[in-house]
């Protein structure tokens, strides 16, 4: 449509008000930004906190004021009028509180009814953004880490994407190795008729890595021809292009496997795509003088970093680096992205870093992380297991990702026959609702925690139905439905006929967290934080439990307006789960 959508983020419309007050208030101090925040006290619901900032800055001048106070108080005396506010008071030392009207709070939550949860979307200034996930390493294991990668950034994805903008979401798998010599060779030599494409006969295929690796470790004779291979495939050699396509082929499908049972999309562009714009692109930063030589490689020395970032190496090959330098210069470029994240573990942190300042300095990147374009890269920590160990099983030394997706969801199918002695299944509801719960709680378990931090995988602790698991949350969502259908209304029906009052403080409180829905998802979304999205669902659990327990809904006097509260709840909660990546279920 053309006319400008209304501003969804109640922080930002409240910061608005303030805005036109700070002008008024002290017409000389040229662009106040309002400082407003949602209260934790209860003198409001929301506060301005500039009057202690201003002070310091104009004591000593000419001014009407005599301290913070009054100019808290002037700028409560100058906010527009406005149908948002109920009442305003200056606490402390100047904090100006905002209490928001009831009535507004009602119609805002009953238009986003009958409009739709999207009039909820956070606007961005951005058009298109890179998310760069997942990204495993062709033959070799897709590992926790990499599941971790595929979370965090499937939920990114969704929340961009939610608020409009496009996301090109990048598979930047490492497929252009010097293993691949060894590969290749190893597979000429052991699996004569690998070109019917049967890729049954390599099997598995980490244990085809683990035995090509022993040959080259003790074969001096292999060594040397798989050596050769690298440059008989980089030089485009037809049969050495043939068996690498083959081998990628293989590991392609085995990714694919974990990604559908996940639901996650993403579009491989792997190393290989960049290679052929390395050479220019170093040439470029060649031009600028960015690039020496030091010790037979090629290297970039820059300010606050202890070693040089390698992009070529001495024995004149590219590296992991010269690759992501390519990469970056053509998501700027061709791909015209204003935000290019990479998600990562925080082990690759100084690598991106150093990546983003060579940028910088060749005037790709502006100086300041403020404007765009703009690089991001998002580091997670590890993923322990119960004994504090970084995560493995008894035998292996990682947990295969297919293994540990079974399992979450065996065990969720066994606790719900368990838990639903009553409930009718068909087998085929019944495993649908076992691989929402079960992945859904592994996603969940990740998501919840701030992502620098290392956490423990427990499938007792995620599959829990009490506390902050997934489990919880779609039980209380389930439920919640299953409150609208007894009552019998036509729900869609009282979105329009109905009317929402906010009458006891449970409701209200219910009512304003829903209307918080989209600054939060912008702050999760442009801090790259998803916890802070799971605190918030979370937290709307808690509202609801609290409002359902005081107010009774069916049967009331306020009997429609209650049951809209629930059905604008249970919206929320669903938006949630899907930018989680988790699917909600409406039987347990
Ligand atoms: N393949 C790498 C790994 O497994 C991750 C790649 C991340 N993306 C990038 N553009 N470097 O650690």
């Amino acid at each position: 449509s053309t006319m400008a959508a209304e501003e969804p983020n109640l922080k930002r419309k409240l910061a608005k008000l303030f805005e036109a007050s700070l002008k008024a208030t002290v017409p000389n101090v040229p662009d106040v930004e309002p400082l407003v925040a949602a209260c934790t006290a209860k003198f409001g619901d929301y506060q301005c906190n500039n009057a202690m900032g201003l002070w310091a800055q104009i004591k000593g001048k000419e001014t009407e004021f005599r301290g913070p106070p009054s100019i808290g108080q002037a700028i409560m005396r100058n906010l527009p009028q406005s149908e948002m506010l109920e009442s305003c008071s200056v606490a402390g030392p100047g904090f100006v509180n905002v209490k928001l009207s009831n009535s507004w709070i009602a119609k805002s939550v009953q238009k986003m009814l009958i409009e739709g949860i999207d009039t909820w979307a956070p606007q961005l200034p951005i058009k298109r953004a890179v998310v760069d996930f997942s990204s495993p390493n062709i033959a070799k294991e897709m590992h926790v880490g990499h599941l971790r990668s595929t979370i965090i950034g499937d939920t990114l994805a969704r929340m961009l994407e939610f608020s409009h903008v496009e996301v090109l979401r990048r598979n930047h798998v490492g497929d252009w190795g010097t293993q691949f010599g060894m590969l290749i060779e190893f597979l000429f030599e052991t699996v004569p008729n690998w070109e019917d494409g049967k890729e049954i006969a390599i099997g598995d295929l980490q244990a085809f890595y683990k035995a090509s690796r022993e040959r080259f470790k003790n074969d001096p004779d292999f060594k040397e021809r798989a050596q050769k291979a690298v440059v008989r495939l980089q030089g485009g050699e037809p049969n050495y292009h043939r068996a690498w396509v083959q081998i990628c082929e293989i590991s392609r499908k085995e990714f694919q496997r974990i990604y559908r049972r996940l639901g996650v999309h993403l579009e491989e562009k792997g190393e290989s795509f960049y290679n052929p714009y390395i050479p220019e692109v170093l040439k470029e930063l060649t031009g600028k003088n960015l690039i020496e030589d030091s010790e037979g490689a090629r290297v970039i020395f820059m300010e606050g970093f202890n070693i040089p970032l390698m992009v070529v190496k001495s024995d004149g090959g590219y590296n992991y680096a010269s690759t992501d330098l390519a990469a970056l210069w053509y998501r700027l470029n061709e791909e015209k992205a204003e935000w290019i994240i990479y998600v990562t573990d925080v082990g690759q942190q100084q690598h991106f870093h150093m990546v983003f300042k060579a940028a910088n300095r060749a005037g790709w990147l502006p100086d300041d992380d403020k404007s765009y374009p703009k690089a991001s890269h998002v580091g997670f920590g590890l993923v322990l297991g119960e004994d504090g160990k970084r995560f493995r099983t008894r035998d292996t030394e990682v947990v295969p990702l297919v293994d540990l997706l079974d399992e979450a969801k065996s065990r969720s199918k066994a606790a719900l026959i368990e838990r639903g002695k009553n409930v009718e299944w068909t087998e085929e509801e019944l495993v649908q609702t076992a691989e929402a719960v079960g992945y859904g709680a592994v996603k969940y378990a990740d998501l919840k925690n701030n992502r620098t931090t290392n956490y423990t995988f427990s499938f007792d602790q995620m599959l829990n139905d009490k506390g902050n698991t997934a489990v919880y949350l779609l039980y209380a969502h389930a439920r919640i439905c299953s409150i609208i259908r007894k009552s019998g209304k036509d729900i869609e029906g009282l979105k329009n006929t109905g009317e929402i009052v906010l009458a006891h403080a449970d409701e209200r409180a219910l009512g304003l967290h829903l209307l918080q829905f989209s600054e939060i998802v912008e702050e999760a979304c442009t801090n790259l934080l998803p916890n802070v999205l799971c605190e918030y669902l979370y937290h709307l659990s808690e509202c609801f439990t609290k409002f359902y327990s005081n107010c009774q809904v069916v049967g009331s006097a306020e009997e429609t307006s209650r049951l809209l509260l629930c059905e604008a709840t249970a919206i929320v909660m669903r938006k949630c789960f899907y930018l989680l990546g988790i699917v909600p279920v409406f039987k347990i």
